[in-house]
């Protein structure tokens, strides 16, 4: 039997890339999923693709009241939540000097608040259950740092803080949380990026000389590091070198990824 089947999984994130990619690859592995998202679009598309044990909610992740009725809902329905996966974001690029209060509220309340929302009421929900995992989406954004993404490894660092710290919390009444550290990955998220001040985001990454694995690579790699618990879900494997790099120097890590974009 697989270790998914009969399970009960809730994803944001869910109509685009690495959401979508885990949605669809949890659905196949027999979990029920509830996936919820701000474009109907994607949703519509994705419940077309797995029909039954599916269902989609719109929902924005900054907004506290909605996450919690979206959380709730679930477990009323399912009579449990056995994985939450907080994976929206969006990216903002742009010289720090130009970025204005708008464009720093919209990524903290979407990145920070987002996933803030999601641990607050998933983790009241497990505490009540005595089990589950939290699965918090950061970035190598979040480990090291970024020239020009200021505004999102503000986000990400606090995301890594936020899981990490909930992690030893949570052991003691049989929650697990982990945190995801992607490597690129071929999505919309550069493509749809915020630029501020002239900046060009999906210009910048495609001067990184790495390429990108799909979506379905990285949502196995999540799961296979959800399976293991692992407090740091970090893939594929060159990102595991340039996060243990940036922690022995972080200065030349940020120099050179400062050169690269
Ligand atoms: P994506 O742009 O393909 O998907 C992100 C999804 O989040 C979209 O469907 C979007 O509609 C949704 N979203 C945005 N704001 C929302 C809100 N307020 N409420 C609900 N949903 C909202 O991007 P991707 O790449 O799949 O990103 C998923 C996560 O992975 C993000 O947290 C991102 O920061 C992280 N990540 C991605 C990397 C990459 O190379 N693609 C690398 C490192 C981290």
């Amino acid at each position: 039997m697989n270790a998914h089947d009969g399970k009960v999984a809730l994803v944001t994130g869910a109509a685009s890339g690495i959401g979508y990619a885990l949605c669809r690859e949890l659905h196949a592995r027999g979990a029920t999923v509830h996936a919820a998202d701000l474009n109907e679009a994607g949703l519509a598309r994705l419940r077309q693709e797995c029909g039954d044990r599916l269902v989609t909610t719109r929902l924005d992740v900054a907004d506290e009241d909605a996450v919690r009725d979206w959380i709730e809902r679930a477990a009323a329905e399912r009579g449990r939540v056995d994985y939450l996966f907080n994976n929206a974001g969006i990216v903002v690029g742009g010289d720090f000097e130009a970025m204005d209060r708008a464009a720093w509220r919209k990524i903290i309340d979407i990145n920070l608040w987002g996933v803030i929302h999601g641990s607050q009421h998933g983790y009241a929900l497990m505490r009540r259950q005595g089990c589950g995992h939290i699965v918090n989406t950061a970035s190598t954004a979040g480990v090291m740092p970024v020239a020009r993404s200021t505004a999102y490894a503000t986000t990400k660092h606090a995301v890594v803080g936020l899981s990490t710290s909930l992690r030893e919390e949570g052991r003691a009444h049989g929650i697990r949380v982990s945190v995801v550290i992607p490597g690129l990955v071929d999505t919309n998220i550069f493509s749809t990026a915020t630029n501020i001040g002239g900046h060009d985001y999906d210009a910048a990454i495609r001067k990184v000389p790495i390429g990108k694995i799909s979506p379905q690579r990285a949502a196995r790699a999540i799961l296979a590091g959800v399976a293991a618990n692992r407090q740091y879900i970090v893939f594929p494997a060159y990102n595991r070198l340039i996060v243990g790099l940036s922690r022995a120097f972080p200065g030349v890590m940020g120099w050179l990824i400062n050169r690269a974009t």
